[in-house]
């Protein structure tokens, strides 16, 4: 009887569980992206499955379809722009080719310019080699001495000008000399900083850490702390840093069992934040409103021509404000990463452009006044590391060089600059400066029937392919030829500095319609009428299960497939 009972028991238990928590379960995964990006566990344990492979000459230029005249244009093509690029830059060619046994980040980011498949062949006849000796206005000297226009941005560090940074450099290291590099105790200057930084995100408290990451790191920590619930949400695709806590996805070898990556600007979304508890904190990466559920468009991902973007102002301030009120309504911590958007938008930056107050602020890049630097902003609620009952548990924050005397120095330059004239005369009409820009140079490109468009989020671009084609990453190298620095991930951000001017603006646009053109003419662009996206990505899906498992090609498959599967 008792037994009977006691089995009765447990069902119903199992039975109450299954009834609360399936629900749960099956919401959360309804708000999942349906790409891959949007399953980080699923993406990790594929991305462990792909095979390296390499195409041969005929498929390097030929993966496409295209006829033997069309692939021996872009053949002559690529020689030509590897001899250019040998002549103009032997010694940073030299200086790579050296560094790059001993320097990780060198091996590495030489290895995913392209992709993978192109890669070998590529390497061989055309390398990139980026050292850079001066800056001026709005252009870089490299190694060789070659000047060209500067569309990386420094990872956006580059706001106002290198040269309005080596002078914070300069000024405050000026300020704090006599103190020297003394770590622990604070210059006083520290003071002046924390009022302006308040001021400007209308924040309580304030710390300082060494990088963006670490003022992540504070954040989702702090939030987790004082809302003692264990799990953060983010949005798929959005990139907060490289702290494994806030990376479940590919790149990351340590398992993430608290984060959530949701859909951005979906209901389901808010429908998980609004019936979870177990949420602490939400962070927000503003820059995804142009480019919603895909992450950063590196060219080494541009297989195809799916990239897709497009920034809607009013309607992604109407998603942050549902994002408010949910977190207001559920306890949770909102928390806007600013690291990257910060100071660009506007002087108060996502919040001020966007209307939404967060609970929790992450500043970085361009605050240090060219310096490395991470910033944390948020009430006192969220900010405090201490229980005033609870002696013993505490949240810590450490870093050795946080508040370091030069990099407080060059901030408070910073933050004195921006209240300038000259610099807050900058972000007047802003956005219809960037817009028309770019929409100048779509109907240039437009015009020339070249099938390639900018799309842009005020300052910070990306670049879109209109017709289906594999080779879009070429253009990488075309805009490089044409005296343009791009950054690794090549088209897929282009970062504008707010000083360039409408001359300078122009020289760049002629140029990217010269390398456009050039690369049309060269063929790179061919397309068959019946090659869509989605044959590319089919085409590319048989040649990788080829590769895994071994099997001979169908007939109408590339040819040259060198398998390198151990
Ligand atoms: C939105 C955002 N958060 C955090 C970080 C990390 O900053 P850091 O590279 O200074 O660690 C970045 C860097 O690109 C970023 O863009």
């Amino acid at each position: 009887m008792d037994t009977t009972l006691g089995l009765y028991a447990t069902g119903a238990l199992a039975l109450a569980l299954l009834v609360t928590w399936l629900p749960a379960r099956l919401r959360r995964s309804r708000a999942k992206h349906r790409s891959l990006a949007g399953h980080s566990r699923i993406s990790r344990r594929l991305a462990a499955l792909v095979p390296f492979y390499s195409y041969g000459e005929q498929e390097f230029f030929a993966s496409d379809g295209a006829p033997a005249d069309v692939a021996t244009t872009r053949r002559a093509a690529l020689e030509r722009l590897a001899r250019d690029y040998r002549e103009r830059h032997p010694r940073a060619l030299a200086l790579g080719e050296r560094l790059e046994p001993s320097v990780s980040d060198v091996a590495f980011t030489n290895a995913y310019r392209v992709p993978f498949q192109y890669r070998d062949y590529l390497r061989e006849r055309l390398k990139v080699a980026s050292f850079v000796e001066e800056s001026a206005d709005v252009r870089l000297r490299d190694h060789d001495g070659n000047w060209s226009y500067d569309l990386s941005g420094s990872y956006g560090v580059n706001l106002f000008g290198y040269d309005f940074y080596k002078e914070c450099i300069d000024a405050g290291a000026a300020r704090v000399h006599a103190l020297g590099p003394v770590l622990g105790p604070y210059h006083p200057i520290i003071e002046e900083n924390v009022r302006r930084i308040r001021e400007i995100s209308n924040l309580d408290e304030v710390s300082f850490h060494m990088s963006g990451t670490e003022a992540v790191m504070q954040a989702v920590r702090l939030a987790q702390y004082h809302t003692r619930r264990p799990n953060v949400v983010l949005f798929c695709g959005a990139y907060h840093g490289w702290w494994d806590g806030v990376q479940p996805g590919v790149g990351n070898p340590r398992r993430v069992t608290d984060v959530y990556t949701l859909a951005d600007m979906s209901e389901r979304s808010l429908a998980v934040l609004r019936t979870r508890d177990d949420v602490a904190c939400l962070l927000v990466n503003p820059l995804q409103a142009l480019h919603p559920n895909s992450s950063a468009p590196g060219d080494s991902a541009l297989v195809d021509s799916s990239r897709a973007a497009r920034f809607d102002r009013g309607a992604y301030s109407k998603w942050l404000a549902k994002l408010r009120a949910v977190c207001t309504e559920r306890d949770i911590a909102l928390i806007f990463d600013e690291v990257f958007l910060g100071f660009r938008l506007a002087r108060g930056g996502a919040q001020e452009y966007f209307g939404v107050r967060a609970d929790l602020v992450t500043y970085g890049k361009t605050l240090g006044g060219g310096l490395p630097v991470g910033v944390l902003c948020g009430t006192h609620r969220f900010m405090k590391r201490f229980r005033d009952d609870r002696p013993s548990d505490v949240c810590i924050a450490r870093g050795t060089f946080n508040s370091h005397p030069y990099v407080l120095g060059a901030m408070n330059e910073f933050l004195r600059r921006l209240d300038t004239p000259a610099i807050a005369a900058t972000y007047a009409g802003l956005d219809e400066r960037w817009n028309s820009r770019a929409a100048s140079l779509n109907e240039r490109l437009e015009a020339q029937g070249l099938p390639v468009r900018v799309a842009n989020m005020a300052s910070v671009w990306t670049i879109l392919y209109l017709r289906p084609s594999r080779y879009n990453w070429m253009f990488q190298f075309y805009l490089r030829a044409e005296g343009l620095n791009l950054s690794w991930v090549g088209t897929g951000r282009l970062i504008f500095s707010h000083n360039y001017s409408d001359a300078d603006f122009a020289a760049v646009a002629d140029r990217f319609v010269r390398a456009a053109a050039a690369m049309h003419a060269d063929g790179w662009w061919w397309s068959a009428p019946a090659l869509t996206n989605k044959a590319i990505r089919q085409r590319i899906l048989r040649e990788l299960l080829r590769a895994r498992f071994g099997r001979r090609a169908p007939a109408a498959a590339p040819t040259a497939l060198v398998n390198r599967r151990a």
